[in-house]
């Protein structure tokens, strides 16, 4: 039976090193988290999202929910969106896309429900999510039936946790400029360790685990990574 729940949500910015990647494997934790099944496509060419998740089983911070595929042309990551789909075999694929890779942003784009762009909080990162989210405005204009495009949703990344009044400023802006999602992304020690080691929810569980209870106050801030992580796919998945 085809699973016409599936939701396919797309990691794209104009920006390289805006945190595509770690957008995605933060919602991936949020999904597995929440025990939905999730196919991982890694478009980079650099395969990082797909070296994480062998990493990751291999640190016994995996999850039998994840798969992860590569997928080198449009045409690869339609037929496996497809085949996900028919078969059933996921509630989510997410798409992780390389930093420039701009020809082929439009016919990913068309392939997801949801777009999501990272947009770290500055004047110039600002800008150039501008940038992505006029492209996107364009894209409408280009196809025949504007309904069947994706979602578009900005999400603010890298907020210092002691919000300056000149971030205050530029996150006002940032509302008036984007269909921003609420919740922010900030800046958290629980992301990079995510990146080193694997999904949020096993690290969380490892760390209650852990022998030295020393390790087990770290628990609190994976924990919130994950609150975080779920407030903004559950926001995107409102839209
Ligand atoms: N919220 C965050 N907290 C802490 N570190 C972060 C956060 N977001 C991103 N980083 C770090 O910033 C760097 C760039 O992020 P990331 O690799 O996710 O960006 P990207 O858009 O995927 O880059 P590329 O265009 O090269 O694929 C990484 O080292 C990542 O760990
Ligand atoms: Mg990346």
């Amino acid at each position: 039976m085809p699973n016409h729940n599936l939701v396919v949500i797309a990691a794209m910015a104009r920006k390289g090193g805006s945190g595509k990647t770690t957008l995605s494997r933060a919602l991936i934790s949020a999904a597995v988290a929440a025990k939905r099944r999730v196919l991982l496509i890694d478009t980079d060419s650099t395969g990082v999202l797909g070296t994480w998740h062998r990493r990751a089983d291999a640190n016994g911070l995996g999850s039998p929910l994840l798969r992860s595929a590569t997928a080198e042309s449009v045409t690869a990551v339609d037929r496996t969106i497809e085949q996900v789909y028919e078969e059933d075999l996921a509630d989510f694929v997410f798409i992780d896309t390389a930093g420039v890779g701009a020809e082929w942003s439009d016919s990913i784009a068309v392939l997801a429900d949801h777009i999501v762009t990272p947009v770290m909080l500055s004047t110039s990162d600002l800008d150039v999510g501008a940038q992505t989210a006029d492209w996107f405005e364009k894209l409408r204009s280009r196809v025949d039936d504007p309904d069947s495009l994706p979602r578009h949703h900005v999400v603010l990344n890298m907020v210092d946790p002691k919000t300056t009044r000149a971030d205050a400023a530029l996150i006002q802006a940032a509302v008036a400029r984007f269909p921003l999602i609420e919740t922010v992304m900030l800046r958290r020690n629980a992301y990079k360790e995510m990146d080193e080691k694997g999904l949020l929810h096993a690290i969380a569980l490892q760390k209650q685990a852990d022998p030295n209870p020393l390790m087990r106050p770290h628990v609190r801030h994976v924990v919130e990574a994950i609150e975080e992580a779920t407030d903004i796919l559950n926001n995107i998945l409102e839209k």
